[in-house]
């Protein structure tokens, strides 16, 4: 079960119950108001942090109880060497929960070395502090504590220059972390629960928020001639859902959309061309992009963004039975383009190939950026530090690597070009769904870009950084919802109305 964090902002005072978290530089070098609160404890703090060597520097911390010269049941000091205006806060928040996990009154004075922090780096902060909270374990009967229930509330009060300031930065933030959070569980769910439909059903839960939320069923889907997404859920008994999610906030209902599109394969068995057993139960997290687009549909509709966006997810399962798919099938896709099966487990470019010309089609919106689990081979190139960025607009692209670097998800430009396009070329039908090992995130980018007509386009191949994730100081949960805080901040930046 998630912490609950409750977060108040208040001005500068003296608190006296619970812990109590100061930063400081090298040196011990403390803001002026932080100095002045602890300055009873100088003495204390010198020889605490000689007899721990503390040097103030970044990610590291002395806990203290019961500090000599202070009224504070816990003094927490945070480093924050080097210098004040290269800290990235929302990291910091998630750091200074980390080091207080059971800790149920909290008080921030949240001033650095050189002075005040801005309202914005206290909002950042109370982010990173209730991302690092999240924790999915509500099938486990007992807690890892021991304890009959393992969610803690903390009630933090940052104390700030300016608590109206940070509540109106905090409001976005809680939205956004809601979406992460949203994002976070879908990924964790297991597939016997969260099936295409059941996926849907959290789509349509966006409806209260004010989005408007359709959902196809296979026959409307056959209809409209998914031949590609349908031909993937077909072997299993779990039927293929088809979502689209509008949010209208600009003034304008009728200007063109910002449309996010998501791979929504909710279990990969390979189907017929079956996957290894070691590791396949990862592949639950195979819908992580279309997770992301959900949270950030519900980030975007809670925090009312003043822009249009539309979500798009293709929901399916990928398994094997009589009614499988085969390699060798030559699928029609609703673009009226035929595609040679030579894999199976190629399948989130055929679930992607109708979501984007649908898109395309009837959304016809100003820009189109689809994020999916698509390749194996992006994690052999890129690792679990960047996603693949594949792009026909280098102001695209420039955009989602900016947005990328503020938020710390970062994404990497990977080359397209001719000579890759042709390794998807077919014997039998316009293309194939595998280029092979070679280059295999490039040609599956160039599978997608065959479906986008000339419309700016971005493909980010999540599967190094949606699931699996490696711990870090703003997430310690298997699916890490990458993505939401990315395009949340893209939408901010760029298509929001002022
Ligand atoms: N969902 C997988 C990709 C994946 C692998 C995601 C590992 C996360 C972790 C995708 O559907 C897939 O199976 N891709 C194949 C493509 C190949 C058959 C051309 C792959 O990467 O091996
Ligand atoms: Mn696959
Ligand atoms: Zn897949």
């Amino acid at each position: 079960m998630t912490d609950t964090v409750k977060i108040a902002f208040a001005p500068f005072s003296a608190p006296d119950a619970g812990a109590l978290v100061v930063f400081c530089a090298g040196g011990l070098k403390m803001g002026a108001k932080t100095a002045a609160h602890v300055a009873g404890a100088a003495s204390f703090l010198r020889e605490a942090a000689e007899t721990l060597s503390f040097k103030g520097k970044w990610s590291s911390a002395m806990d203290l109880v019961r500090p000599a010269g202070l009224t504070a049941e816990r003094l927490l000091v945070v480093g924050v060497e080097p210098k004040d205006g290269e800290v990235d806060f929302v990291h910091l928040g998630g750091y200074v929960a980390g080091r207080l996990p059971k800790a149920k009154v909290v008080h921030v004075l949240f001033e650095g070395a050189e002075g005040e922090w801005s309202a914005s780096a206290a909002a950042d902060f109370a982010l990173g502090f209730r991302l690092r909270g999240y924790k999915f374990d509500k099938y486990k009967t007992k807690k890892s504590d021991g304890e009959e229930n393992g969610k803690t509330v903390h009630d933090v009060t940052m104390l700030v220059a300016d608590p109206d300031a940070a509540r109106g930065a905090h409001a976005h933030r809680e939205s956004v972390a809601e979406g992460v959070e949203i994002a976070r569980t879908l990924v964790n769910e297991p597939p016997n629960v969260l099936y295409p439909e059941a996926f849907a059903d959290h789509a349509k839960a966006l409806e209260k928020l004010g989005v408007d939320v359709e959902v196809l069923d296979e026959k409307a889907m056959a209809k409209l001639g998914m031949g590609a997404l349908l031909a993937v859920g077909q072997g299993s008994t779990r039927a293929s859902r088809f979502v689209s999610m509008r949010w209208k906030g600009a003034k304008s209902k009728k200007s063109a959309p910002v449309a996010i599109i998501g791979k929504g394969v909710c279990f990969d068995s390979g189907g017929v061309s079956i996957k290894p057993a070691a590791g396949m139960e990862d592949m639950k997290g195979d819908m992580a992009g279309a997770a992301c687009v959900v949270g950030l549909m519900h980030a975007l509709a809670r925090r009312k963004a003043k822009a249009n966006v539309v979500g798009v997810i293709g929901l399916v399962e990928n398994m094997l039975g009589p009614e499988a798919y085969r390699p060798g099938d030559i699928l029609t896709s609703m673009s009226g383009q035929t595609i040679e099966v030579v894999n199976t487990d190629a399948e989130g470019r055929l679930v992607l190939a109708d979501a984007l010309w649908w898109t395309k089609e009837t959304v016809k919106p100003k820009l189109m950026i689809n994020l999916a689990t698509l390749t194996g081979a992006i994690l052999v190139a890129l690792g679990v530090e960047n996603a693949g960025l594949f792009s026909n607009d280098d102001e695209l692209a420039a955009r989602l690597s900016q947005a990328g670097k503020a938020t710390g998800e970062t994404v990497w430009r990977m080359p397209m070009g001719p000579a890759y396009d042709k390794l998807i070329d077919s014997k039998f039908a316009d293309m194939k769904n595998s280029g092979g090992r070679h280059a295999g995130s490039i040609t599956a980018a160039h599978f997608l870009k065959r479906f986008v007509g000339d419309i700016p386009w971005a493909h980010l191949d999540i599967a190094g950084t949606a699931m699996a994730s490696p711990a870090t100081e703003t997430n310690t949960s298997w699916g890490s919802g990458w993505g939401v805080r990315l395009l949340d901040r893209f939408v901010a930046d760029h298509y929001e109305e002022r």
